[in-house]
């Protein structure tokens, strides 16, 4: 059988991807966040916090602004000025933007003073170590966007998060899995130079499981709203007790801005759903969020998903002794601290409603539904051949 994909290799050619793709700036969409019941009482005692953010213009970062302006936050940017965002970009008059470089130039970050900084754009262990050593005596605190790609290979169940890093790279690894393994190094590393620079009690960071939702331009997970919203007879890739997990953008962009008001620290993964679902489980749920009528045909034997060249088709990753435990990481510490999940229709109509916005150009939406590749234009070829071997 051939090696499946791993989860990192299909990472880094979605970050390609999304770094290829040419962004609408665009105001938009029914993405917006009713503040919860339990946060709106707060708001009144809330103290307003100076928030800079590395990065803040791609997928987490334009929801994680929204949420802090709508509780009054004052919100400042570094980036080099090239992305747009897809998703409130009117809000961006409310927010200073910084222009520079991680790479070689933090000027705009020199002399300031901020509450509290998200790393989101760090992908670089010197990337860290030098914004955080540069801003340790002039911010409260560092939040650092790190992954649950840190705990590759996964190994186990219920992965927690004082699970054992692996901080060096071993030897002997195949192309794919070094692909995996560089990024969970380099995010385990990059946690590490920021709790150097912060200290333990000033640092949080926030391991995030694949999100999904508007903004999303990695077209990784698009397949399901798009499938879903047509139904009839759907093929579901996995075997019956696969795992899935995913986290709704928004979901992790306002418990971010939530740890940082309750000045909370500690490392947390950013895992939902709630409870443990199946990919079945999954798309009987997801189905929901459309009033057409859907089947689904469950493929479920690995063998004929490698001959077809699916791996994976997000939130199903296809299982594998590296990947055992990649959808069995433990939500239960997050929970305590404060992570909340939207239902899962909201997330699959939001992300519906985002792509047929002019958030996405009509060539990007071409460019997919065209693509020979993909699940969607495989997918009833597929299903006839299934059908054919099951009779
Ligand atoms: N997507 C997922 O499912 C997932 C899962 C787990 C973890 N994560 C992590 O989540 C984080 C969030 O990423 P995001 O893209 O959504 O964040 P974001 O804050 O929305 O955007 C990333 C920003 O980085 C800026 N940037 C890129 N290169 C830069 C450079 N050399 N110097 C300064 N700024 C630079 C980009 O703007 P310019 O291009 O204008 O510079 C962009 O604003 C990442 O660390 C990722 O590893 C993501």
């Amino acid at each position: 059988m051939k090696k499946p994909q791993t989860r990192r290799e299909f990472i880094i050619k979605s970050t390609l991807a999304s770094f290829a793709i040419p962004i609408l700036g665009s105001g938009l969409i029914s993405c917006k966040s009713e503040p919860k019941e339990e946060t709106k009482d707060s708001e009144t005692t809330l103290k307003k916090l100076n928030i800079l953010i590395l990065g803040g213009t791609s997928f987490l970062g334009p929801h994680q602004i929204a949420y802090a302006l709508s509780r009054g936050h004052s919100v400042s940017t570094f980036t080099r000025g090239k992305t747009k965002p897809s998703v409130y970009s009117e809000l961006f008059d409310q927010v200073e933007q910084l222009i520079g470089d991680r790479e070689d130039n933090l000027k705009a970050l020199e002399n300031r003073k901020w509450d509290v900084v998200i790393d989101n754009s760090g992908r670089n262990v010197e990337w860290t170590k030098a914004t955080a050593n540069l801003l340790k005596d002039n911010v409260g605190m560092y939040m650092y966007t790190s992954s649950t790609g840190v705990y590759y290979p996964y190994l186990t169940d219920n992965i927690k998060e004082d699970t054992k890093l692996v901080l060096e790279m071993p030897e002997g690894l195949t192309e794919n899995e070094k692909y995996e393994q560089e990024y969970g190094v380099m995010k385990a590393n990059s946690e590490l130079e920021a709790i150097k620079a912060f200290g333990k009690e000033r640092t949080i960071v926030i391991r995030p499981t694949y999100m999904i939702g508007p903004a999303d331009k990695t077209d990784r997970f698009i397949h399901w709203p798009i499938r879903l919203a047509i139904g009839d007879e759907i093929l579901v890739p996995g075997k019956k007790e696969d795992p899935v997990q995913y986290v709704d953008v928004r979901d992790i962009a306002e418990w971010f801005i939530r740890l940082a008001e309750n000045k909370q620290h500690g490392t947390y993964n950013g895992v939902g759903p709630k409870t443990a679902q199946t990919m079945q489980q999954f798309v009987k749920e997801a189905a929901k969020a459309f009033d057409v009528q859907s089947s689904f045909v469950m493929v479920d034997d690995y063998d004929f998903l490698v001959k077809n060249n699916l791996y994976y088709s997000v939130p199903w990753i296809m299982g594998g002794e590296k990947n055992y435990g990649s959808a069995r990481i433990s939500n239960s510490k997050s929970i305590e601290a404060g992570l909340t999940f939207r239902p899962l229709t909201q997330s699959v109509k939001d992300t519906y409603d985002w792509w047929n916005s002019d958030a996405i150009t009509k060539e990007h939406r071409q460019k997919y539904e065209d693509n020979p590749n993909t699940l969607l234009s495989k997918e009833k070829e597929m299903l006839e051949n299934w059908k054919a071997i099951k009779s």
